[in-house]
């Protein structure tokens, strides 16, 4: 899991508020243009100000909780410190793009069954890291998701009640 900054520190620097020209970003699949917007933004910024997708959140802005994962060009990257011009014509897939019906996936309904959402702030970048790992591994091992989700913290569930969501979804995914 890719979890150092893609690019230097989003939104530090003196020259973080030059305009930029307009970019362009795969999102979800839809080519979305990113206007008006500033050099120093962050691709989290970006994704819940300026693209109305609030899934995924913010809760440290210093790539330390993991609460921001989205997919980079097919890697989980904290889009908190990625500066979102440099996402420029990449595919990015955030939580709300997981699932190409726009329904709950079944990672996401294995994590309610599970009863692992408390307040549900880690849950959408815990949700993005399960589908990374489980797209790359399907049969992960216990140790195996632990490191995977060691960059995702949660203050609330003591996670095992998500290790026990990835064994639901592993399960049901085996069964078919
Ligand atoms: S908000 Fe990005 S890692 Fe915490
Ligand atoms: S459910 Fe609250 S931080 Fe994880």
């Amino acid at each position: 899991m890719l979890r150092e900054a893609v690019s230097s520190e989003a939104g530090a620097g003196a020259g973080a508020f030059e305009p930029v020209d307009p970019y362009s970003i795969i999102l979800n699949g839809t080519e979305r243009v990113v206007e008006g917007s500033w050099i120093g933004e962050s691709l989290l910024y970006v994704l819940r100000e300026r693209m109305g997708l609030p899934g995924s959140k913010n809760a440290c802005e210093q790539g330390e909780c993991g609460s921001c994962s989205v997919m980079l060009d097919g890697e989980v990257v904290c889009a908190c410190c990625v500066l979102a011009v440099d996402a420029a014509d990449s595919e990015v897939t955030t939580v709300e793009g997981l699932n190409a019906s726009g329904l709950v996936d079944d990672i996401q309904s294995c994590f309610v069954e599970a009863g692992a959402v408390q307040c549900g702030f880690c849950t959408p970048g815990l949700v993005v890291a399960v589908h990374d790992l489980l797209g790359r591994r399907p049969d992960a091992g216990s140790l195996e998701v632990r490191e995977a989700l060691s960059g995702n913290l949660c203050r609330c569930t003591g996670y095992g009640r998500i290790l026990e969501a990835v064994r639901l979804v592993q399960e049901k995914r085996e069964d078919g």
